[in-house]
């Protein structure tokens, strides 16, 4: 018989033989997500014996977790904003972090009240999710160029039950036309987006689970890893829009540069709990042509 405390120290050690960080912590994650328990039935089921073809389960994800894959890619699930999403190998897992731009987002539509808000890159589909649950009546645009995140988001959009919510396989390059008609014809549109902002070179310094494992083309930012905030800046100038997008660690002075230079003067960077700048607000209302 196996207790579920007895199965807490084997998955402990069986991470920390791998080099697992944290790894009673993480064995911990890992059957409180399995067995779907809050923290408190966790412990209170410490005694309970493990069903023998769960505990074949188990030992399945402990190897697949020891081969660093992603917790979220085994369980499949991922928490945003205290609500459950379904996540899968190929699609961005939602960080934390990126919770910081819903609550500027919620924010912002204390003074503009969108009509259409548009999330470029959905991956899962958390932040259109997030903003069509708290704007029913707007019209959310989810666009990504990879089909996994499309069926992930479409996925969620079923989980979270959003109607409001349009998901698109797109390319935000290509598909110019499609965006620039969809916003001119919004009276107060919002982009809400987390691009791909990592250096190119830089991927190969990311730690195993992100590097062997999440979507190359979710984290891939071109050379200098601004091509994509590049884009938007120049794309979105004439539609009137606010612009809320994660940025990283690094990047708001050469942000700022380039904001600069093409004249802007209405944007704000935002920083986290530690004082680092990650969202970057830009407001194009007052130049609209
Ligand atoms: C950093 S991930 C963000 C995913 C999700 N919004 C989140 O915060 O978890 C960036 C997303 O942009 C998508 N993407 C990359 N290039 C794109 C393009 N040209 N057009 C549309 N989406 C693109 C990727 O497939 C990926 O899902």
């Amino acid at each position: 018989m196996t207790s579920l405390y007895q199965l807490h120290q084997f998955a402990t050690e069986v991470l920390t033989d791998h080099g697992i960080e944290d790894a009673s912590l993480e064995a911990e994650v890992l059957l409180l997500d399995f067995f779907g328990y809050t923290r408190t039935a966790y412990i209170l089921n410490l005694q309970t014996e493990v069903q023998s073809k769960d505990l074949r389960r188990i030992k399945g994800w402990l190897k697949k977790r020891a081969r660093r894959i992603p917790l979220a890619y085994i369980s499949r699930k991922a928490y945003f904003m205290d609500h459950l999403y379904d996540v899968r190998p190929g699609v961005l897992i939602p960080r934390p972090e990126t919770e910081g731009l819903i609550e500027v987002f919620e924010e912002k539509c204390k003074t503009y009240s969108p009509d259409v808000i548009f999330d470029i890159g959905c991956g899962s589909g958390i932040l259109a999710i997030e903003a069509a649950l708290r704007y029913p009546g707007a019209k959310v645009y989810a666009w990504d160029i990879s089909r996994k995140a499309i069926a992930t988001t479409l996925q969620n959009k079923v989980r979270h039950q959003v109607p409001n919510l349009e998901v698109l396989n797109r390319d935000f390059f290509s598909d110019r036309k499609r965006w620039a008609s969809i916003l001119s014809k919004a009276s107060v549109p919002i982009i809400l987006t987390n691009p791909p902002y990592i250096p190119d070179e830089h991927i190969a310094l990311l730690q195993d689970e992100v590097r062997l494992y999440e979507p190359k083309r979710a984290l891939k930012g071109g050379s200098d890893g601004l091509i994509f905030y590049r884009a938007l800046i120049k794309g979105f100038i004439g539609f009137g829009c606010v612009v809320i997008c994660e940025i990283g660690i690094d990047q708001k002075p050469p942000l700022s540069q380039f904001l600069d230079y093409k004249g802007l003067s209405e944007y704000e960077f935002i920083a986290d709990i530690h004082g680092i700048p990650r969202i970057l607000v830009i407001n194009f209302r007052n130049l609209m042509q």
